[in-house]
This record gives structure tokens, sequence and C-alpha cells, in this order.
């Protein structure tokens, strides 16, 4: 019988990563070794699938930039453009692989199955997940009825959507969870079972921008005063996270100047500083009436790539807030 044939992009990595020793699991240098050299760790891979590795970049995910994410998009699209490949699977640090999943599930419109996966130890490791993360990650990716979920993320046997999946445990295994959305599958033995089918947010008619439009994130804590919001603007940016108390609460001592940026040309939107729940539009901060975006339960990383991919396509003002309110009802 004919073997699917997938496209496995290597980025880099704990998946990829290499310690002083097998008993050491958390003090390592990721990105040492190269995915082709991590796929010989799993012969099954090749019995079962037609593999296709490449590499564009090896790196540790805290160092990846919005400018890695239009190489790998452009990557991507050259496997969703391949008639022989049914499906996509991308090795990546877990820093910030929340990050990339959530770029590409707003970015890329195709059927097949992409699968982002890492690892917590490093390849080196006793205990290692990396070898069945890439194996359950190639078994989602052939999968059929992964078809037309989006972008998905593969970490210890469960399956997440990539606009809800986020990173909860700096080491653990079990680090991957989608608070609120929860898992959308399992995999095990090879097997895959589907909870239910993960919405397909609605994606930018992706071009790729000549410059990403600066986007900051702006924390509140108590105490907090304009600084960082001050010096954002002066920086450039074109929009703000601002990363609020509870309901995405504002302090009193800077609301006016977040109130006064939208009419300046900078988008604002209201958000967590992390904890899960729907952020509510308030008529006590007058969001309506000042421009100010809300974004329901997106922690503010990814709230932040959403306005950045928003701007760079054209999206502004209340053209911006549907087409979030879209990608959140698509949950
Ligand atoms: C990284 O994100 O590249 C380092 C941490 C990890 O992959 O777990």
């Amino acid at each position: 019988m004919k073997k699917p044939r997938l496209a496995l992009i290597g980025t880099g990595g704990t998946i990829a990563g290499a310690a002083s020793a097998a008993s050491v699991s958390t003090d390592y240098k990721p990105a040492s070794l190269s995915l082709a050299a991590v796929v010989d760790t799993v012969p099954e891979l090749r019995q079962r699938y037609d593999i296709e590795v490449s590499q564009p970049m090896q790196l540790a995910s805290y160092d990846v930039r919005p400018a890695h994410w239009l190489d790998l998009h452009r990557d991507v699209m050259h496997a969703v453009n391949n008639p022989a490949i049914s499906g996509i699977v991308i090795t990546h640090g877990t820093d910030t692989l929340e990050e990339t999943a959530t770029f590409l599930h707003l970015s890329v419109n195709s059927e097949k199955p992409i699968i982002v996966v890492g690892a917590m130890r490093p390849a080196t490791a006793y205990s290692a997940d990396g070898p069945a993360n890439l194996l359950d990650a190639c078994s989602v990716a052939a999968c059929p009825d992964a078809r037309g979920r989006g972008t998905l993320v593969v970490m210890n046997g469960r399956i997440h959507s990539g606009l809800w999946v986020t990173k909860r445990h700096v080491s653990s295994v079990e680090a991957f969870d989608s608070p609120l959305a929860g898992a959308v599958g399992e995999v095990a033995d090879l097997a895959v079972q589907w909870f239910r089918a993960p919405g397909r947010a609605p994606t930018v008619a992706w071009q790729a921008p000549a410059v990403w439009p600066r986007v900051d994130i702006a924390v509140a804590y108590a105490g907090v005063d304009d600084t960082a919001i001050q010096a954002f603007v002066a920086a450039g940016a074109k929009g703000i996270v601002h990363a609020g108390f509870g309901n995405a609460n504002t302090p009193t001592a800077y609301r006016a100047l977040v109130q006064s940026l939208p009419a300046q040309g900078v988008m604002v939107a209201r958000c967590s500083r992390w904890i899960p729940g729907s952020v509510t539009r308030a008529s006590v901060y007058d969001d309506a009436a000042h421009g100010i975006l809300t974004a329901g339960p997106l922690p503010p990383h990814k709230v932040r790539i959403a306005m950045m991919l928003g701007l760079a396509h054209g999206l502004n003002g209340p053209a911006l807030q549907i087409w979030i309110d879209q990608i959140l009802q698509s949950a």
C-alpha cells in the first residue's frame, strides 16, 4: 500500500536539544540536532510514512521572531501546494510554540493537516518525550479526519487547536493545555481519537508583510505607571495589548492615556494578564466610544498575533474587532 507522504519541517527547540548526560532533562542546549537526526531515532516513521525533511531554521524558540514566521509560512505553503503531500509536521521549541501555531492557524488557508509539535525533554534524556510526540504528530498529520481543522498542536498524546493551546508548566511533559476550550482529541498507539471538531478560524488573505506592524504588550501590576506604554508609542507601536487585571481592568493612573491612543492611530486591545475567562466589553471603560478592542478569552500574546496579522492586512478599528470576534466564534 502507498505510504502517506508527510512534509516534516524542522525549526529546532528541545525536541532537537542535547544535554551533558542522559540523566539531565532541564539543563540542556535546544536546537542541537538536525530534524533528520531526530527522525532517525524513530525508525517507525520511515516505515509508515514517505517523509520529506526540510530545516529552514535551527534555533531555540525563545529566539523566534515574526520574521521567522514568514520563512515558515513560505515553507508550509510550499508543502500545502504540493498535491503529493498529505500532511505537514513542524517541530518547534515549546516556549513560543503556541505563538507560531496561532500565527499559522490565522494565516494558512488549507484543508491539509498542519501539526506543530515539540518536546519538554531533550533528545539525549533517558525519558525524552520528543520521539513519541513526533510519531503522534505524524499519526495525526496522516489522519484523513485531521483535514479541515486548521493548525493543531500535538503534545504528550493530546491534540489541541493551535488557537487555544498554551504552555502551562515549565518542565512537565504534560505542559500543554487549552484552558476553557479543552483538548480536541488524543492519540495513543498510533490511533487518533477525536473529541470534537475544532472550529476553523477565518484566515487573513495572506500577503507576506514587507514590515510587520509593531504591537507591544503592556502588563498591569500593582503600582504600574504609564512608562511602558509611552515607550511603546515612542518606539512606533501600531498596536498595544493591555494585559490588565482580572476582567482586563485598566488602572486609573493611565486609563485616559489608553483611551486616547486609538484616535492617535494606535489600536488598543484590553485583555487579562492572563487569567482564563472571556473579557467582556465594558461601558465603564467606554470601549466602543474609544475604539478599544476586546478579545474574549485569548491571552495577551495571542491577541498580539491577531492584531499584527489584522493590521498587516489592512484591518483596523471596527473591522479588526469584527475579525477577532469571528475568530472567537470559530472556537
Ligand atoms: C525552546 O522553546 O526552544 C526551548 C524550550 C523547549 O523547546 O521546550
